[in-house]
């Protein structure tokens, strides 16, 4: 019985951290696709040949359902995965409606048409090809009328984290909030959709000030996932095992995890 997560780097573990955290008895295999990392600077096409390569590889550990951890694949490859991709039995699930619901407050799987919702001006900060996708808006739209978003490309943060290079990622995330205030002065919310952020989410808190009230994703994708697996328990795979496979150099990998997490991972080669 595992659960598959998928992120281009060590940004999903920030969601594995919470899904372990909230279901302690699921085994996940993780996998960071380190080697190909940052996914943010990559055209849509080139995202969706890597999540599909890296989801089959976690289907071979037995893993029926994978959560697309990233949101740069969940806003450029997941619903054409969905379309016309996903193997019989195979379920693969984004990050963007679960932060959507909460924005919206809104409860799991709500389908009800667009309403009026209390927050009005969103800042969403996200790599560029989230951003230029506009998947958050069109989800968005589906659920809400009259929401405001300005979306702040935050080129370099990632590369940044994923070289282990904190202050130079604290500049940068400062610099980013500035940006996005030139353009709207006053969000009432900002939405760090990218699962690399929560390591900096007291940095963007800081910047952005108490007033700002910041999602940030792994809690929301773990409550979700549980209500999900309550609703679909046959979607827990066949494997058993715990694992966390990486593209890149495992021991380097491994090192940065055990920083993030602050606590011992070890990555093996995908
Ligand atoms: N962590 C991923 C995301 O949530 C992608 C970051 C990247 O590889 O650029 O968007």
């Amino acid at each position: 019985m595992a659960v598959g997560i998928f992120d281009s780097g060590l940004g999903g573990l920030t969601v594995l951290d919470a899904v372990s955290k909230r279901l302690p008895d699921v085994p996940f295999v993780y996998f960071g696709d380190n080697a190909h990392a940052p996914y943010g600077v990559r055209d849509a096409q080139d995202v969706y040949e890597l999540t599909t390569a890296a989801v089959e590889r976690i289907w071979q550990e037995g893993c029926d359902l994978v959560i697309l951890a990233c949101n740069t694949a969940s806003a450029a490859a997941l619903r054409r995965m969905q379309d016309s991709w996903l193997p019989p039995g195979k379920r693969v699930l984004g990050v963007f409606v679960p932060l959507i619901e909460a924005l919206t407050e809104r409860l799991w799987g709500d389908n009800s048409p667009p309403r009026q919702v209390s927050v009005q001006h969103v800042a969403l900060f996200a790599t560029p090809a989230t951003v230029s996708s506009r998947a958050f808006q069109r989800e968005l739209a589906f659920r809400a009328i009259g929401v405001d978003v300005e979306a702040q490309a935050c080129g370099g943060v990632v590369d940044a984290i994923e070289e282990g290079d904190m202050i130079l990622a604290e500049a940068l995330v400062r610099g980013h909030v500035d940006a996005l205030r030139r353009k709207m002065p006053h969000p009432q919310a900002a939405i760090l959709g990218c699962t690399h952020y929560p390591l900096l989410e007291e940095i963007f808190a800081d910047a952005l000030g108490p007033e700002v009230k910041v999602f940030s994703q792994a809690d929301l994708v773990a409550e979700s996932l549980a209500d999900y697996l309550v609703r679909r328990p046959e979607m827990i795979g066949p494997g058993t095992r715990s694992m966390f496979l990486t593209t890149g150099n495992p021991r380097k990998v491994s090192d940065r995890a055990t920083q993030f997490l602050r606590r011992k991972i070890d990555f093996v080669p995908a």
